[in-house]
């Protein structure tokens, strides 16, 4: 299956903050996971490479002293970060994987969270990533691999995400292969259990914004009866969505 490229100036960069908002807890989850495999040294100049509503760039720079740099190719996204996330320590730049508006071996770290599946010209962006790193530097791909997928309670309502899934998300040996040509390799992979939503009910109403990208691949038929469906169940009691899930981040180095 061929899909199109998901363009986040669409409408998930309206949808996207509520959508995927992260608690404290799990913010703070995820600081500590990367200062596990990120340089000891502080501060750190780190790259937050699609960094979207800016999720994690305010919390990169309390974290690891900044300067932090989220560099994003929508415009919408980056609007919302600027309004949203703004710090003293973070720079929204405009910008991609493959075209990084940054100076050579400046960067201790690059997070690609959730984004490295939408970048077009991969081999071109790792190069990029490894212009910009210093040596010592690490990569943290939080991604989906699409040999390893997570189980996700809603794709049962959803029939095709699956198949979405299978051609959206590149496998781990592609992406290994991939960061391999630029002289990189895997120095750790963790699956953290990630809290998603505080209530069922929460799950549930976060999904209906659609603010995850595999759902721009379905029909609106598709995604009317799946809710339609789900909501049935709901009310006859036989839908109680997970809270928690599995995020896969693949750490690497030269
Ligand atoms: C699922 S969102 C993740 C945003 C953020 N990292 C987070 O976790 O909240 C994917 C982001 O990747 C961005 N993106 C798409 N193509 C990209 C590219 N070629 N280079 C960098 N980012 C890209 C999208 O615009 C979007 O903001």
């Amino acid at each position: 299956m061929t899909l199109q490229r998901v363009d986040y100036d669409d409408h998930q960069h309206r949808v996207y903050a509520k959508a995927r908002v992260i608690g404290a807890d799990m913010l703070s989850r995820w600081m500590e996971v990367f200062a596990e495999t990120l340089p000891a040294a502080r501060p750190l100049a780190l790259l937050d490479l699609g960094s979207g509503t800016g999720r994690f760039s305010p919390a990169l720079a309390d974290s690891f002293g900044g300067p932090v740099y989220g560099v994003e190719p929508s415009a919408g996204m980056r609007a919302v970060a600027q309004a949203d996330s703004a710090h003293p320590a973070v720079t929204y730049l405009e910008g991609e994987a493959a075209a990084i508006p940054l100076e050579d071996a400046s960067i201790d770290g690059v997070l690609m969270f959730l984004s490295f599946h939408h970048v077009q010209d991969k081999p071109a962006a790792v190069r990029e990533i490894a212009r910009v790193l210093r040596p010592g530097g690490r990569v943290l791909l939080r991604q989906v691999f699409s040999d390893r997928p997570p189980p996700t309670w809603y794709n049962a309502y959803f029939p095709r995400l699956d198949a979405i899934q299978a051609s959206m998300f590149p496998t781990l040996s592609e992406t290994l292969e991939l960061f391999g040509a630029a002289g990189f390799r895997q120095l750790d992979y963790q699956q953290i259990e990630e809290r998603y939503s505080d209530t069922e009910e929460e799950a549930i109403e976060r999904l209906r914004l659609r603010g995850i990208s595999t759902f721009d691949h379905l029909t609106e038929d598709e995604i009317t009866s799946g809710f339609a469906r789900m909501d049935a169940d709901r009310a006859a009691g036989r839908l109680h969505p997970p809270l928690m899930g599995r995020s896969d981040l693949l750490v690497l180095g030269r």
